[in-house]
């Protein structure tokens, strides 16, 4: 999706803007631009179709462009084409006022009429040059920047995190928000504007968050933030502890492969601290024990990756709690008739905290009345911020477009919120919540072991890349893995691939089982293991070329069927998908290499999905 950043300083700005924008690229964006105030030079945009790299050719690195205060934008298009003249920063008619949008004004067309029919002509097919004339439009006729803006905002409709410069302002901007993140940064001398912290973390670590109906001038010395009504506000400041190098490849070639090798240090971090004398501890936990043990029922709503964490905890909190888990992507929960009332604890998964689906359903689930935790990695996102309760994941800033790192921490985490209901309700012998605590602490250690030797992952991908469509297929918690194995491959590789329940197979997927069909089965759900091994028989008898994954101990007895194993050490059955996902990450990783595919930026995906 769209990125956004903006500086006032001392140093001269577009060296910095662009910095800032390469750190926003993994959200995935298709062209760039950035717009300079100088008292010499004026307003001076370039923008480019493309990588950031072309907008860094046309601006010698940001060097040819004068001026100590700038905004810059990704753009990830939505309303019209990715060509140089959709890209923002936008302008009004008389040049005068540039402005970056994040979001969707879904009123564009009205008011690209009203503007029209005032003599205004437009350049670009986008719904923010809407912003932009309207600003242009309010500013002609009141003179005072600031006014213009609170004019914009009450006429326009929809999301938005806005970056504004006006040529008569010499060295402040202004920022403002709804439905879509932006955080003002706090710096020594300068002061920032971004979406997403990691454009302004090598200036500032001292940030606030952006509430919706805000609105900032931002000068290099302070930062004044008012609310919807014009009364200036007190923000609340929070230190970012995410490390620069974090956001770095640090000699890997790819992030998602930094990533998928930080697993077991993000699990310890989420993890160890949250365990003390052998025993769960939620200190964060606003809600009381009492509260937690009077909800009848838990619904987990989420998106992609995350949901398929919730996939995996549906099973394991229906198995640990013997309480109704339901669960529902979030695109659809939004728009349905849930049955969710005061007595439902609504689990809210989600790695950014700003999708923008998830934060709907939020929404919805609030207005009927049930309670939010929400397990968010990004730190004083939207999701974490309009929740009842927050369980961070300690992951640090996830870079590649692929999760990995952020799925592994979610998942240990929803495990771990489910091991601590079961106790609190009453439902976990002793021996067994101990066997679960030690599983848990012991999940790092494991998932290096994995990490540890990848050669025979590479080989079977280096024999798969080719594929045109690859099945996976599993039962019960093995099901709920294959759809995050599946999902990784697919964005990454572009192969067509398919996780389906193995049990699901005779009613109708088996009719795509041909010679030569590559199916992944997945084994390592114990219980099931027999029927599983009848489930490979079946597709092998129609030709299926078959890799399985299963638990150490049972490699053995599955080698009499399959050639291609992939082994996970052996752990509680709960934990099971915590390391089969592992070697499913980096067999997607290798056979997206082999395909030569752009791994860590995927064609048409974004980071975070802040648009419907
Ligand atoms: C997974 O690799 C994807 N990038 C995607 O499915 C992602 O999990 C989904 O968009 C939800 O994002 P969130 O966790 O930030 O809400």
């Amino acid at each position: 999706m769209c990125g956004i950043v903006g500086y006032t300083g001392r140093q001269q700005a577009a060296p910095i803007l662009l910095d800032g924008l390469e750190r926003l690229e993994y959200r995935g964006y298709d062209s760039a631009g950035i717009a300079v105030l100088s008292p010499e030079k004026g307003l001076q945009v370039r923008k480019a179709k493309g990588r950031l790299k072309v907008l860094e050719a046309l601006t010698d690195g940001g060097k040819s462009l004068d001026g100590m205060m700038g905004i810059g934008h990704t753009r990830w298009a939505t309303h019209g084409e990715p060509n140089d003249v959709n890209s923002h920063p936008h302008l009004s008619e008389d040049e005068r006022i540039a402005v970056v949008h994040n979001g969707i004004i879904e009123n564009y067309v009205e008011l690209k009429s009203f503007l029209v029919s005032t003599g205004v002509s437009f350049r670009s097919e986008t719904d923010t040059e809407v912003v932009a004339q309207l600003l242009g439009y309010y500013y002609r006729r009141c003179g005072n920047i600031l006014e213009a803006v609170y004019r914009v905002l009450d006429r326009i409709e929809g999301a938005y995190a806005l970056g504004i410069l006006c040529a008569d302002l010499p060295d402040s901007f202004i920022a403002a928000r709804k439905d879509a993140p932006l955080l003002l940064g706090y710096g020594d001398g300068c002061s920032f504007i971004a979406s997403d912290v990691t454009a302004m973390l090598r200036h500032t670590r001292d940030v606030a968050y952006m509430e919706d109906g805000e609105v900032a001038v931002v000068s290099p010395e302070k930062i004044v933030v008012y609310n919807a009504l014009g009364a200036e506000v007190e923000k609340e400041h929070h230190t970012v502890d995410w490390d620069v190098s974090d956001a770095e490849k640090g000699g890997y070639a790819h992030f998602m492969f930094k990533e998928i090798m930080e697993q077991p240090d993000a699990i310890r971090k989420t993890v160890s601290p949250r365990i003390r004398d052998h025993r769960i501890v939620f200190d964060e936990l606003k809600m009381s024990k009492e509260e937690l043990c009077a909800f009848n029922k838990l619904y987990i709503v989420a998106c992609g990756s995350s949901y398929h964490v919730g996939m995996v905890g549906k099973y394991n909190l229906e198995r640990l709690l013997r309480m109704q888990v339901d669960i529902a992507l979030a695109s659809e929960f939004r728009y349905a008739d849930p049955l969710v009332d005061e007595k439902t604890l609504v689990i809210v998964i989600s790695q950014s905290g700003e999708t923008l689906d998830t934060m709907a359903a939020l929404r919805k689930a609030k207005r009927l009345g049930a309670r939010i935790l929400s397990i968010v990695n990004v730190v004083g996102s939207s999701i974490a911020r309009e929740s009842d309760d927050v369980l961070y994941t300690w992951a640090g800033p996830e870079i590649a477009v692929a999760t990995t790192k952020a799925y592994s921490t979610q998942l240990v985490l929803l495990d771990m919120f489910g091991i601590y209901l079961a106790e609190l309700f009453g439902k976990l012998p002793y021996f067994l919540y101990d066997e679960l605590i030690g599983e848990l602490l012991a999940l790092p250690s494991k998932m290096e072991r994995i990490l540890e030797n990848t050669e025979q992952i590479k080989y079977l991908a280096s024999r798969s890349f080719n594929r045109d469509s690859i099945f996976f297929i599993g039962r019960n918690l093995d099901y709920a893995l294959g759809l995050e194995g599946s999902l990784k491959l697919k964005e990454i590789s572009y192969v067509h691939c398919e996780a389906y329940a193995a049990g699901e197979l005779k009613h109708g997927t088996i009719s795509l089982i041909v010679d030569g069909t590559l199916v992944v089965a997945l084994c390592t759900y114990k219980a099931l293991f027999d029927k599983s091994v009848s489930n490979i028989v079946e597709v092998k008898s129609r030709g299926a070329d078959v890799i399985a994954l299963t638990d150490e101990s049972l490699a053995d007895a599955l080698s009499k069927t399959v050639s291609n194993i992939l082994t996970i050490p052996d752990t509680h059955p709960i934990f099971a998908p915590s390391l089969g996902v592992v070697p499913l990450q980096i067999f997607a990783y290798y056979v997206a290499l082999q395909r030569g595919c752009d791994i860590d930026k995927p064609r048409n995906l974004a980071k975070s999905v802040t648009v419907e």
